[in-house]
């Protein structure tokens, strides 16, 4: 019996990187997942590919910093799905720069992913994780959102506030069995950012997902409210 057997899972920014990786783990343990992002050609490939691997997955294009994009996503898995267990936010931008090099749009975009998306997604998954009993809601945050780091100002500030809001959220929801989990990966390998580390020594969006399918499978009477994520060797 696989372990998510009968569970339906949301994963944002499900189309690429660690978002992809976790939508993957979680369909191979027999989950029913929907992949939501904003470019729905890159979705709907990811999905063809998963699919001929024999997952059960589905792509929603969605861009989780609209209030409309996310009432449609949901209200769509609520009804071909007719339940919801978990939702991963992981949908996240970053751009880094001096903060005097930082443009305005680039500032309120990370924010409007980062923050904005994850207190839309999670505030609209609530009342339907409830309706089933309880389930759990995953933040991707990062090292960035408990370190600081030079050009990293913006994108430190959205996770270092997705931490405040994920602990918070935490001790409104636990009496609902609803757990949450907010995982803090160091560098992976993924397209996210220009400079980013590459090598077969960086953590790869399966070892996220390990971490994710960690947190979810546990037993129902404990939760791991937050895991770092580091690489061997530094
Ligand atoms: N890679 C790292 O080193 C690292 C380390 C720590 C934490 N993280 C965090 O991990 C998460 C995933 O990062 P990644 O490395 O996998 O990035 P990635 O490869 O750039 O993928 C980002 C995903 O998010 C989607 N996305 C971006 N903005 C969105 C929006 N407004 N609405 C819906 N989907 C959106 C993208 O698809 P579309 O562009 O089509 O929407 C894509 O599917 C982020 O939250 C990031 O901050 C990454």
């Amino acid at each position: 019996m696989k372990r998510l057997e009968g569970k339906v899972a949301i994963v944002t920014g499900g189309s690429k990187g660690i978002g992809r990786g976790i939508g993957e783990a979680l369909a191979r343990e027999g989950a029913h997942v929907i992949l939501a992002a904003r470019d729905q050609e890159v979705i709907r490939d990811v999905c063809v590919t998963m699919r001929a691997a024999g997952l059960h997955v589905r792509g929603l294009q969605a861009d989780v910093s609209k209030v409309e994009d996310v009432e449609r996503l949901i209200d769509d898995v609520i009804r071909t799905e007719g339940r919801l267990d978990i939702l991963v936010n992981n949908a996240g931008w970053g751009v880094f720069k001096p903060v005097i090099d930082m443009t305005v749009e680039e500032f309120d975009g990370m924010w409007a992913t980062n923050m904005r998306g994850v207190f839309l997604m999670s505030k609209a998954v609530v009342p339907h994780i409830r309706k089933v009993g309880g389930g759990d809601i995953v933040h991707i945050a990062s090292l960035a959102g408990k370190n600081t780091m030079k050009n990293g100002a913006g994108y430190c500030a959205t996770k270092w506030a997705l931490r405040g809001f994920a602990g918070s959220m935490m001790l409104e929801v636990r009496e609902f069995n609803i757990r949450t989990v907010t995982i803090c990966p160091g560098s992976v390998e993924t397209g996210f950012s220009k400079g980013g580390k590459k090598g077969s020594n960086i953590p790869q969006p399966s070892d996220v997902a390990a971490a994710v399918l960690f947190a979810v499978t546990a037993e129902g009477r404990a939760m791991f409210s937050e895991i770092d994520l580091r690489p061997t060797i530094p």
